[in-house]
């Protein structure tokens, strides 16, 4: 469906045509003075300067030749603002047509595009933390809204699979545990299927093993070496990599899980290692990349670069690849196996330059068409209250695990304060309110803006939150459900429930406001993909919930004794909740029976 606004513009477009002057200037606006006008047009006043005529004279001859059925008042202001209020019943049938439109009109943008997500990023055998919720967490949310946008979007979580970290962990098990037989060099025998760590015990040799590095040369030196070993194929501690990787990714899916976080692709940095040598060699031949002290690098400055930047590097001076070397050659695999029109890389903003380095040389190096979209999505950081990244009361990296567990307590007590419940029935419920905090306090703000992580604010059922939005969902489903066990299925629609014909009745404010945020849902949907931001729709629900919550407690909807217009108004809610439903479905978040 035409979005609303294009449709008045249409109006008022055809009317500056018909007085002589160039359509463009019909454009309307949603008003900047809701308490005018509902729509604006400010073409009269561009229009002066081209047509050199007073600005409220033309506002005021494309009033007198405007089509004016769609409207109900329509006024030239000086000095020249056309202030539009739209015909309620008119606006009632625009909704109509959204109850049966498929997605409620929203008419998808990325039909036909193929698009990698690449978020969650995390690091195998290292426990996610809070830098590890916002690629989560935008990354779910901005692949949702793709697939919604007729994408074919899919989403690889990119395990950091492949360092340092995994020498470490290696060689701390040949020292807690010299006579496994991994250790044992004349071994010739099957590997175990079982892997000789859990997740627990993994997640304290990792850290013991990297603080040992720091203060232990040889220590540090052996790990270098297991981890050349493992990279260059060595049978045993490929064997223990994968125990590493099985233990560490089940824990991994389990977390994601709670977080409603769901990858397509469990693909690694590992993944992409077979294409290295090629790839080097190529950048070598085609003389794409050049040594610079033993280092092989690409030159990725441009003469319009304000700064300058370094050169990209893709394989240090002994040898080895980096982290610029895996993500270059992720794209040549990623080419091979998906073939997207768009990449999307969700990551801390701090990553900003590598990035940069990446994508220039990607595309210097030809690794991919020019066409193709590299996108960095760079997220700000979690900060505490102090504005510092956030930390555990005593300073410590805060575990996701623990901060979902916080959110989730922090939301149990309120929804039990006051009130009976089974303890059961609450914790359910908190758990998803809770994530509905979590996501909301995160992904209403832009993406590259930092935020502070407020558990208090964020857990209010007051306010622009989560467990707002999710309290007014849950406050309509109730209307819902009254209305279905008093007076029956609502089977009517918002324009002519009794399939009569077009007649007026009067509408309130409250009620034709909650009308015009309806009607705007397709556009707001067209934003937030055009610009891959979540917030849009984080605003738009917010908008919606207040507009409902005073359409609310200015109707009596369920006491309301004309049944026509009684319908209507559970119609009408009925597509709120809907419209609700989808939103948060795009923001990764649900909402419950009750609360
Ligand atoms: N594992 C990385 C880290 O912890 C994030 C990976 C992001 N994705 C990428 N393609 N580089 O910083």
């Amino acid at each position: 469906m035409r979005t609303f606004i294009d449709i008045i513009s249409e109006d008022l477009k055809q009317a500056f045509a018909a007085c002589g002057y160039a359509e463009k200037y019909g454009q309307a606006t949603v008003s900047n003075r809701p308490d005018l006008c509902q729509y604006q047009c400010n073409g009269a006043m561009a229009a002066a300067k081209e047509y050199k005529k007073a600005p409220i004279m033309i506002a005021q001859e494309v009033v007198a030749a405007l089509d004016k059925k769609k409207f109900a008042e329509v006024t030239a202001i000086a000095p020249g603002f056309i202030n539009i209020k739209v015909c309620p019943y008119y606006l009632t049938l625009y909704l109509q047509d959204m109850i049966t439109a498929e997605k409620y009109g929203y008419e998808e943008q990325g039909k036909g595009q193929k698009i990698i997500v690449d978020y969650g990023g995390p690091n195998v055998a290292k426990p996610l933390h809070i830098g590890h919720l916002r690629s989560a967490v935008i990354g779910e949310s901005i692949k949702r809204i793709c697939k919604f946008a007729g994408a074919d979007a899919i989403g690889d979580v990119h395990l950091g699979d492949w360092g340092l970290q995994m020498g470490l962990i290696i060689e701390e098990l040949k020292v807690r545990q010299p006579e496994l037989c991994y250790f044992d060099e004349s071994y010739t025998g099957e590997y175990p299927v079982e892997a000789p760590f859990t997740i627990s015990e993994l997640e304290e040799i990792y850290p013991a093993a990297s603080a040992k590095s720091k203060v232990d040369e040889e220590f540090k030196a052996k790990a270098h070496e297991a981890t050349a070993k493992l990279q260059s194929g060595y049978a045993p501690y490929i064997a223990v990599w994968k125990h590493i990787l099985a233990v560490s990714v089940a824990d991994l899916k389990k977390n994601y899980e709670n977080l409603n976080v769901d990858f397509e692709y469990w693909l690694g940095e590992s993944d992409a290692q077979p294409y290295i040598p090629a790839m080097l060699e190529e950048m070598v031949a085609k003389g794409y990349a050049r040594e610079s002290m033993g280092a092989l690098v690409v030159d990725i400055a441009e003469e319009t670069d304000t700064k300058e930047l370094p050169p990209c590097i893709v394989r240090k001076s002994d040898g080895a690849a980096i982290y610029e070397t895996t993500d270059l050659a992720t794209i040549i695999q990623r080419e091979k196996d998906f073939n997207p029109d768009r990449y999307l890389y969700v990551v801390d903003k701090r990553q900003d330059l590598h990035f940069v380095q990446v994508f220039r040389a990607a595309k210097k190096c030809g690794l991919l068409p020019a066409e193709k979209e590299l996108l960095f999505l760079g997220f700000g950081t979690v900060n505490g209250k102090d504005g510092k990244p956030f930390k555990t009361r005593d300073g410590g990296v805060m575990r996701l695990e623990n901060l979902i567990a916080g959110v989730n307590e922090e939301v149990f007590d309120k929804v039990m304060s006051g009130r009976e419940m089974p303890e059961e029935e609450a914790r359910a419920i908190a758990k998803t309110v809770g994530l509905a905090a979590l996501k909301y306090a995160d992904l209403s703000n832009q993406i590259a803006k930092d935020y502070i992580f407020d558990i208090d604010r964020f857990t209010s059922f007051e306010g622009n939150t989560g467990p707002y939005i999710l309290y007014t969902m849950v406050r309509i489903k109730s209307i819902l459900a009254k209305y279905a066990e008093t007076v029956g299925a609502a089977d009517g629609g918002i324009a002519h429930p009794y399939g009569g014909e077009a007649e007026t009745r009067t509408y309130g404010d409250a009620e034709i406001d909650l009308m015009l945020t309806a009607a705007k849902f397709n556009d707001v949907v067209a934003k937030t993909y055009d610009e891959l931001a979540p917030h849009k729709l984080c605003q738009y629900i917010y908008e919606m919930a207040n507009a409902f919550n005073s359409f609310y407690h200015g109707n009596k909807i369920m006491s309301e004794e004309d049944k026509k217009k009684q319908g209507e108004w559970i119609a009408l809610i009925t597509l709120v909740l809907k419209l609700l439903e989808t939103c948060i479905d795009l923001l990764g978040f649900e909402a419950p029976e009750r609360m």
